[in-house]
């Protein structure tokens, strides 16, 4: 928590000292904004152990957890394909190497009674990334990022639980996990989203199946709503009632995995059913502009945003660039907003002992006293995808993606859910804690929205 003297002390250090290191952007000129870039990366690894003595490869200090790594990695490799600079693509591919885990499915051993559909889904989202940004292939004895993004999109669809609520995935993996018993839209919407563009990348027509049958049954419990003009995505809905209560908070980065997901199966199917829903995800996505700055609207207005939340904006604001390079009638609407809120985060990266530390805020003139990993990459990716329509699209198999796969990747490890592993009392009690403790926060931290 930031105390309030803490905030005064700091805000009068920015102020004073450190005016002059300040973040700035023009959007018309790629130098500033790579320039820009550069310092809020700095400023991402400062949490970042694995260049440390002791220190885990891919794994960011505490209180950050492993999901959020690869979300971290995942902006990463956006720093590198929209600044072209390759300063970190060696740091990136090897924690995106080394957290693969044993099986190359991104259920690492360390995390593998913790790890929910979730976590390990946004590995993979990292990993597709990499495969049609043509990020770097690792060597021919490593993982490859296609057949990564396959080992997570076959593992979690194994996971698939048609013993209530008509399908879907649970929360989490493991029965001893609290939320196991909850089905909820970010596990979902990331396997929708994943397909969508394993089938877009690969042209393999499973995947646009797998696709359909989520969204529709998401559809199907209210847990989206698909309609113009208002089409949400809401948290999730526990398996008790077979999930007729729905849990009503709206975050941006669940709304942007459904909007991509949309934009995907536009893009590839040419269908209008698609660029339809693609259309009324991203008008909908208002909700969460104040006067075009982007902002967590579920959590931000009471200063309850945890660290988890503190970085979903990043996540959206790449999921929008996504869109709008996919589907050319976003492009207006998403790139208003993104050149909006990329001057607004910018000017918010002006705070911390370097001069350039981003803040929550970004409607607050200057640095608001906030800081941490998840509004470092906030800030990190509004900004790069205010250049996005200036690159490639993402490639696929056909139009320069290198990267190999295989259709039964993660395929031959035992579905997890199905077959739990023994583990230690110990184990068990902070798992549970830890769950305990982010729903808790969850329930503190949010209010509904109301329309
Ligand atoms: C572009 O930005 C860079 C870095 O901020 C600056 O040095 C340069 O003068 C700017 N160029 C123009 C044409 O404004
Ligand atoms: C590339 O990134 C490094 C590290 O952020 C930075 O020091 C360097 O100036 C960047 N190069 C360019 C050309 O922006
Ligand atoms: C990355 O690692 C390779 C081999 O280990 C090395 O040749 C290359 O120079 C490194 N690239 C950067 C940008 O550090
Ligand atoms: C697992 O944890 C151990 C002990 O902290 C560490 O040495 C190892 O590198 C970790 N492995 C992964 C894949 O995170
Ligand atoms: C639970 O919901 C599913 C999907 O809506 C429905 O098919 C099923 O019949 C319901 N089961 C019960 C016991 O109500
Ligand atoms: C979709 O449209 C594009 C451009 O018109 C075309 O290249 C592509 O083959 C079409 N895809 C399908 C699945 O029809
Ligand atoms: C898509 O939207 C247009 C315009 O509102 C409408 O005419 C068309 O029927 C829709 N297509 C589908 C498949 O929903
Ligand atoms: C929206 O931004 C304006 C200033 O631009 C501010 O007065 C207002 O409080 C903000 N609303 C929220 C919900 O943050
Ligand atoms: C963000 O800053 C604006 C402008 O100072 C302020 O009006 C608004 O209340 C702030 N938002 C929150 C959630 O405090
Ligand atoms: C976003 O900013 C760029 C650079 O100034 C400009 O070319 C573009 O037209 C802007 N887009 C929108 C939709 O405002
Ligand atoms: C298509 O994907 C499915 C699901 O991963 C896989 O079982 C199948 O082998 C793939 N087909 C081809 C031709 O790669």
């Amino acid at each position: 928590m930031v105390t309030v003297k803490h905030l005064l002390l700091n805000l009068l250090a920015a102020k004073l000292f450190h005016l002059a290191n300040a973040v700035y952007i023009d959007l018309s000129n790629k130098t500033s904004i790579d320039h820009a870039a550069a310092l809020i990366v700095q400023g991402t690894l400062d949490y970042y152990e694995g260049d440390r003595k002791g220190g885990t490869i891919g794994m960011f200090q505490e209180p950050y957890y492993w999901w959020e790594a690869g979300g971290v990695w995942g902006s990463m490799i956006d720093y590198w394909f929209i600044t072209g600079n390759d300063t970190y693509v060696n740091m990136t591919q090897q924690a995106l190497v080394y957290q693969a885990g044993d099986d190359w499915n991104y259920i690492p051993l360390n995390q593998s009674t913790v790890e929910g559909n979730d976590d390990q889904a946004f590995w993979g989202i990292a990993a597709i990334s990499a495969a049609e940004r043509n990020f770097p292939n690792p060597g021919s004895k490593e993982p490859q990022w296609l057949y990564l993004a396959q080992a997570v999109f076959n593992t979690m669809a194994s996971r698939w639980d048609t013993q209530s609520c008509g399908g879907g995935l649970r929360w989490q993996i493991f029965s001893w996990n609290n939320g196991y018993d909850y089905k909820n839209s970010v596990s979902n919407a990331a396997l929708f989203h994943i397909a969508a563009r394993l089938a877009r990348y690969t042209g393999n027509q499973t995947y646009v199946d797998w696709a359909v049958k989520v969204f529709d049954w998401m559809e199907s419990i209210n847990l989206i709503t698909v309609e113009d003009p208002w089409s949400f995505v809401y948290d999730g809905a526990e398996i008790t009632n077979n999930c007729s209560d729905i849990v009503k908070y709206q975050w941006t980065y669940n709304q942007g995995l459904v909007l991509a997901g949309c934009a995907y199966l536009a893009a590839y199917t040419n269908e209008t059913l698609w660029t339809n829903r693609t259309m009324w995800y991203m008008e909908s996505s208002q909700v969460f502009f104040n006067n075009s700055v982007l902002y967590e609207a579920a959590c931000q207005s009471n200063y309850h945003c945890n660290n988890d939340q503190r970085s979903f904006r990043a996540y959206f604001a790449r999921f929008m660039g996504l869109t709008a390079q996919l589907v050319p009638e976003t492009q207006n609407q998403i790139m208003s907003w993104m050149n909006t809120s990329a001057l607004a985060a910018a000017q918010s990266c002006s705070g911390g002992t370097d001069g350039h530390t981003c803040g929550i805020n970004w409607s607050y003139d200057g640095w608001d006293g906030w800081y941490g990993l998840g509004e470092q990459i906030d800030a990190l990716e509004v900004i790069l995808n205010s250049q996005i329509l200036s690159k490639d699209k993402p490639y696929t198999h056909d139009t320069g993606g290198t990267s190999t796969g295989s259709g039964d990747a993660g395929s031959k490890t035992t579905a997890t859910n199905v077959a739990p592993l023994n583990i230690t009392g110990k184990d068990k009690a902070g798992a549970g804690v830890l769950t305990a403790v982010l729903g808790l926060s969850l329930v503190i931290s949010s209010i509904w929205l109301m329309l």
